[in-house]
């Protein structure tokens, strides 16, 4: 094994991308990208097969996947230093997620909080895809044998599951076919909550708009929605501890944070005995600063689909050249060996 790092990750391309998204998780992709030295490699891609894990209309479906590229695009991935690619395109996903599925225990993915929350009262009703969805997850990083695999806080323990995956498969077979991926959370944005609920994460599936920052709000649309999110009427602390018990003013503050880099206590400093009536102006402000150029660049690219088109085939084709090489070892490990 070389120290040569493999980044590996992806998006739903359902909706549009939130700030979650953004602070949690792609913000984090193109600084890797940007810091990435010789021999490291970066390979993002759109989950449209975790996608139709769950009902999709597919006319909106086939949209959104050409107007998340355009988001990723725009928030600084860039096609020719990363592998960039819709997951649909690449079938050596679907074909490891099949074998890993013969792999992976029953009584793991009973485990998965996130099949829970999915499913909710109707499990019954729920599509197999939607149970098996972590091992597709971790077809999509051991294909690629990814060292590092940036996410949010929610998706650590897909990222754990693909890690037993590995072992259990290297075990099995008596191979060393498999990388065992490391995910890397970035602290400061692990998990944006929603602003009309602090206890809730800022989700895409959320049916109340006012509860995220689309990467294509308006600046207007900004203001509006940090000026009503829900907040309560004590001024801010000068202290962390202080925070505890009030989770929707904790996520202002830790928003604010994650946008300026600044540290939560250097922030609490700075606005301490302050109201939210003043600090949020700040907020949008700052926040405008930074996803208003990011909306801008989005609509310029959505504006080509054909170029988006070219582009995510570009990668797709790079991508299968990656991924032929351990679907082969894979393979053949498990006694599959194939005439072609
Ligand atoms: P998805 O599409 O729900 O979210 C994409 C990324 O955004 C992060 N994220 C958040 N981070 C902080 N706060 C939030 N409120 C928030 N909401 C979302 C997620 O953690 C994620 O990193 N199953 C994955 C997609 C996927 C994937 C993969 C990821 C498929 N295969 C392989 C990594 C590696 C998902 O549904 O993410």
């Amino acid at each position: 094994m070389t120290d040569k790092k493999r980044i590996v990750s992806g998006i739903q391309p359902t909706g549009n991308l939130h700030l979650g998204n953004y602070l949690g998780a792609i913000r984090n992709w193109v600084d890797m990208q940007n810091a990435m030295a010789a021999g490291d490699s970066c390979i993002f891609f759109l989950a449209d097969l975790h996608a139709v894990t769950m009902p999709q209309e597919p006319d909106i479906l086939a949209a959104n996947i050409r107007s998340m590229a355009a988001t990723l695009l725009a928030a600084g991935v860039d096609p020719e230093r990363s592998v960039l690619f819709a997951q649909s395109d690449v079938a050596a996903h679907s074909e490891l997620s099949w074998l890993l599925n013969c792999v992976a225990r029953i009584g793991w993915l009973n485990r998965m909080t996130q099949f829970k929350e999915k499913s909710g009262k109707n499990r019954e009703g729920a599509s197999v895809g939607l149970y098996t969805y972590p091992v597709l997850q971790a077809a999509d990083v051991m294909l690629y044998q990814a060292t590092h695999v940036p996410v949010g806080e929610d998706q650590k323990q897909h990222l754990e599951l693909a890690r037993d995956i590995a072992t259990k498969f290297n075990n099995d077979y008596q191979s060393e076919v498999f990388t065992l991926p490391q995910p890397i959370i970035q602290k400061t944005a692990a998990r944006v909550m929603s602003l009309r609920n602090g206890s809730a994460k800022m989700s895409k599936s959320d049916p109340s708009d006012l509860s995220r920052i689309n990467l294509t709000d308006s600046n207007d649309d900004i203001t509006q929605k940090i000026r009503k999110a829900k907040t309560d009427p004590d001024p801010i602390p000068d202290n962390e501890a202080a925070l505890t018990e009030r989770p929707e003013a904790r996520n202002l503050l830790t928003i604010y944070s994650a946008l300026s880099g600044k540290a939560v206590p250097e922030i609490l400093n700075q606005f301490a005995g302050q109201g939210f009536g003043q600090f949020k102006p700040i907020l949008s402000d700052l926040m405008i600063s930074i996803i208003g150029p990011i909306r801008d660049r989005l609509f310029s690219f959505q504006s080509d689909p054909a170029e988006i088109d070219r582009l995510l085939l570009q990668g797709a084709k790079k991508a299968e050249t990656l991924a032929a090489v351990t679907l082969e070892k894979a393979y053949y490990a498990m006694g599959l060996r194939r005439r072609n």
